[in-house]
């Protein structure tokens, strides 16, 4: 199963929740089961490690990234089973670029706002980041409930 995490820039957010989503796969033994990736729609930091923010927030809570930005390709759409836009205008740029391809919305899996925007943190603070956290945090534990989690029983039995 591969499941690729996308925002506009990919140093802020997608790597920060590619990240948890490694940290609670590995916690449940299922890495042999899951490939992720996160890619942003745009190409401004390509080759670019995380912003230094979101690896302080990650390394706070004993996570790391070694992820480099990259820029999401059409051909994505065939390689990961499961693709997650963390605003709705990744959502737009995802269905434009990818057209044939269902793109999930993060906070469709947030009990506490559902539908909204993982808000972009880039002009902001690291408080900014650490609400970024808690947000994709809570989101990725019901994604993985949800989607992740009947599958990896089908599979391992
Ligand atoms: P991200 O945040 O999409 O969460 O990685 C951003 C990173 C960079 C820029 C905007 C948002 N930028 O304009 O360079």
């Amino acid at each position: 199963m591969k499941i690729l995490f996308v925002c506009l820039g990919n140093i802020c957010r997608s790597p920060m929740a590619e990240a948890i989503f490694q940290h609670k796969i590995e916690k449940r033994g299922w890495r042999e089961n899951i490939e992720t990736d996160s890619a942003g729609t745009a190409g401004y930091h390509i080759g670019e490690r995380p912003d230094r923010r979101t690896i302080q927030v990650l390394a706070a809570n004993d996570i790391h990234t070694d992820h480099r930005s990259r820029q999401v390709a059409e051909s994505d759409a065939s390689i990961y089973d499961f693709i997650i836009a963390m605003d709705a205008t990744n959502l737009e740029d995802l269905q434009q670029k990818l057209p044939n391809k269902t793109i999930l919305l993060m906070r469709d899996y947030d009990s506490e706002d559902p539908g909204s925007a993982v808000p972009d943190p880039y002009y902001g603070d690291l408080s900014d980041f650490e609400a970024v956290y808690t947000i994709l945090n809570r989101s990725i534990d019901t994604f993985i409930h949800q989607e992740i989690q009947p599958i990896v029983k089908h599979v391992n039995g």
